[in-house]
């Protein structure tokens, strides 16, 4: 049995795993290198969005500390790595941080510890990065401590699915490191799959973002011709849908966000070509797909204003939800920044309509918040649906008569257009 676990990286992914340990009986450290973060946790304060406030207290309340002192780690019997792994200047795997953790981890590495990677990255990392960092403690992987890999599953948002009652992937670099990381897991989820290898459990996150960001680009390309041939995509999906066997269901929308779906398949791709020398073609295409989605959503806007006989300069474009993703706050990485920024530079008077969001800066530029749904949808031109908050009215909206473009396809409606 575990009884002390340091989570290194209190973000999205760690803090969820932090909050269920501590729920389990662990006593749980969480390391941060942000001073802000640490301060706001030990406050009771989550900066989270699946995690309460009383999630936070909860866990403080059973004995778990946020803190940005290292020597934590050497009390853990499992150190969990939960670190950014963005994408650098040329698009390429950018490991800064899952390398600065390594050697903090190295620096407290103490006999038969468990160490677990968690973030996101290209098949290989483990075995060519962390171990070699880890090693440098002057211990031996697999022998005098123990690695393993375990993909992050979480689903921002989903509160159907989280971490307990999602299968947990792991593989270990021994049979040793696989066995610790599976009874480690079993305390905290329902159920752990064990990968044959460590580069499988890599592999298995890669593949899971990549099949998404692929099948998202197919429908983003098909709902681009269906348009032009007065052809409803959703209602097809819909009826396709309801075969019982062969087809999974993936819905156009105006781009993809987040640090998942547009960052992951980068690190797939960029492992072929710069190992193999060659391209992942179906990750290109997707990507070419995908990121020309904002540029598409700019032009309908234009062509409903052109309807109008309205230019889009000074015409004024009310943005109903601006996150990357439906029913949270965060707007990492959300394409509707690439719209605001196409239609502010267009000469556009944009604001938008976000419950989620507070402030939102799009080219350092501060967005004007529209508080009122129908107010804002009353003044404005155009109205896009970009985001489909469960909290937005969507019959006042479908009623409404402004023209509507509609990315999700939720609404109906005489002035409401589908993407
Ligand atoms: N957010 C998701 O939905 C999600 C889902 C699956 C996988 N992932 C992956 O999980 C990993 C973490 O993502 P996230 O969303 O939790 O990131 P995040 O940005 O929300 O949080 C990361 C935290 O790590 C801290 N940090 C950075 N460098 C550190 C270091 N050297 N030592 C200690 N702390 C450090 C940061 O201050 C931050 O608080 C990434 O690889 C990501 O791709 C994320």
């Amino acid at each position: 049995m575990t009884s002390t676990l340091a989570v290194v990286g209190l973000g999205y992914v760690g803090l969820p795993l932090a909050v269920e340990a501590a729920q389990s009986g662990l006593q749980v450290y969480g390391l941060d290198v942000s001073e802000a973060v640490v301060y706001e946790l030990n406050e009771g304060r989550s900066h989270v969005d699946d995690i309460t406030d009383p999630d936070v207290g909860g866990a403080i309340a059973r004995g778990f500390r946020a803190t940005t002192d290292p020597s934590c780690l050497a009390d853990a019997d499992v150190v969990v790595i939960c670190v950014p792994t963005p994408l650098d200047g040329d698009l390429g795997p950018n490991l800064k941080a899952v390398e600065d953790a390594a050697t903090t981890v190295s620096d407290h590495l103490v006999p038969r510890q468990l160490v677990v990677l968690e973030s996101t990255t290209y098949p290989g990392t483990t075995e060519e990065v962390l171990v070699p960092i880890l090693e440098t403690s002057g211990l031996v992987a697999g022998q005098d401590f123990y690695v393993a890999y375990s993909p992050e599953r979480i689903d921002p948002g989903n509160t159907r699915f989280r971490l307990r009652n999602t299968p947990k992937v792991v593989g270990g670099i021994t049979p040793m490191s696989t066995e610790r990381a599976v009874d480690f897991y079993s305390e905290l989820v329902d159920e752990v799959i064990v990968s044959g290898g460590v580069k499988e459990a890599e592999m298995t996150k890669l593949l899971e973002n990549t099949y998404r960001h692929i099948n998202i680009a197919l429908m983003n390309e098909m709902s681009q011709f269906c348009a032009e041939l007065d052809i409803d995509l959703w209602d097809a999906i819909r009826c396709a849908s309801t075969k019982p066997f062969g087809f999974s269901p993936f819905f156009p929308g105006p781009g993809v966000g987040g640090h998942c779906i547009p960052i992951d398949p980068n690190y797939l791709s960029h492992r072929v070509q710069t190992r193999l020398g060659y391209s992942f073609r179906f990750v290109e295409l997707a990507q070419e797909i995908n990121a020309g989605m904002p540029a598409y959503v700019v032009r309908r806007i234009q062509d409903l204003l052109n309807d109008q006989s309205l230019p889009l300069r000074d015409s004024r474009i009310l943005l109903l939800g601006v996150t990357y993703k439906a029913d949270i706050g965060d707007v990492r990485e959300s394409p509707a920044a690439d719209i605001a920024k196409s239609l502010l530079d267009l000469g556009a008077q944009v604001s938008y309509v976000d419950p989620l969001v507070d402030s939102w800066a799009v080219g350092g530029a501060e967005v004007k918040k529209t508080a009122h749904l129908k107010e804002g949808l009353r003044e404005a031109h155009v109205a896009v649906l970009l985001q489909a908050h469960s909290s937005f009215d969507q019959n006042e909206i479908s009623g409404s008569r402004t023209w509507t473009l509609d990315t999700r396809g939720v609404l109906s409606g005489p002035m409401v257009v589908r993407l």
